[in-house]
């Protein structure tokens, strides 16, 4: 039995814009997802994944989603289950074992589907964990790779490096397409997540920005813009200048907002935690429903967002600097 665990991410800036080759900055937070492997003496594949949400419930499914003992949306669980499905695959190519089952166990401090890497982190875990029961090590960077390529086939086609080479990696990452490196001289940011309880697909949210960039130069001009904002807050971020670094991450959910991927809690979240005097905030993820992250060193902004309705749930989150590990 081999147990990995990988973080999930806040993006400081980026998001969307990152699918189509524009640069992004996400950051590993200490929360994490643990996925327990357990090679079967059969080809088959048992998954079992509990604690999915900040509220914690379970889904168990066998061979057949049918049988699943759900009370998650079906297709928040379809799209989970399609990422352990994908890490167990990348798993028996890396190791040449294309006929070995598992019983997966998957226990998850990051909500599902909210914006905060979940499903990155279950692939990166998911990948290492099983590689490794399998008896093959691998580096770093086919993890991540690997890692990112369960998304793109889950997310037909559409995604980017960022969240799975955070996870992969840990701490502060800078993505531009194939182009993925830490940033080891960021400074500790104060980040505060706000969560409103929900979830957004990311797959259904990256096709509605796909559709109006084909649809209206001016939304295209938007992904563009939010990739001149990423280069101006990474400059920022270098800088240690966090002031700076917050009315970037404004104007980037200003822009996220513009090419609707917000939504009524996240933007009421935001401007909660903006009027407590929060240096920056935003949505992160894809979007729809989820988390916001905002920047504030007080109490104020904490306070603040356990106070507004439609917020669930409230938390700290450090720099996780670690990324994945074996348990
Ligand atoms: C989702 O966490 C981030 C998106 O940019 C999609 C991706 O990068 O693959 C919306």
């Amino acid at each position: 039995m081999t147990t990995s665990s990988a973080p999930g991410k806040v993006y400081l800036f980026g998001e969307h814009a990152v699918v189509y080759g524009e640069p992004a900055v996400p950051c590993a937070v200490g929360r994490r997802a643990s996925v327990t492997v357990e090679e079967r003496d059969d080809d088959r594949l048992r998954v079992e994944a509990e604690d999915l949400s900040l509220d914690g419930f379970a889904i168990t499914y066998g061979d057949d989603l049918e049988e699943a003992d759900v009370n998650v949306p079906a297709d928040l669980v379809e799209a989970a289950t399609g990422y352990v499905d994908g890490a167990v695959a990348q798993a028996r190519d890396a190791a040449d074992a294309p006929d070995a089952g598992f019983n997966v166990s998957i226990e998850s401090a990051i909500p599902l589907g909210a914006g905060l890497g979940s499903s990155a982190a279950v692939a990166v875990a998911g990948i290492d964990a099983a590689t490794r029961e399998l008896g093959v090590e691998l580096d770093r960077e086919e993890l991540a790779d690997r890692a990112y390529q369960v998304e793109y086939e889950v997310q037909e086609g559409q995604a980017s490096r960022a969240d799975t080479f955070c996870s992969t990696m840990g701490g502060a990452v800078r993505v531009e397409g194939d182009d993925c490196r830490r940033i080891d001289d960021a400074p500790e940011l104060p980040f505060v997540v706000g969560y409103d309880g929900g979830a957004g697909n990311t797959g259904e949210l990256v096709a509605t920005v796909r559709d109006l960039r084909e649809t209206y130069g001016f939304a295209a001009d938007t992904v563009e813009a939010i990739g001149d904002v990423v280069r101006t807050g990474e400059h920022a971020l270098r800088e240690g200048d966090v002031e700076e670094v917050g009315r970037l991450m404004n104007f980037n959910h200003g822009l996220l907002s513009a090419l609707g991927v917000s939504s009524r809690s996240l933007d009421t979240m935001v401007w909660a935690a903006r009027d407590a005097g929060a240096d920056g905030a935003k949505l992160t993820g894809a979007g729809g429903g989820g988390c916001i992250v905002a920047l504030d060193e007080t109490e104020g902004v904490e306070t603040a967002l356990n106070y507004t309705p439609g917020c669930e749930e409230t938390f700290r989150a450090e720099l996780d600097t670690e990324g994945v590990r074996v348990e």
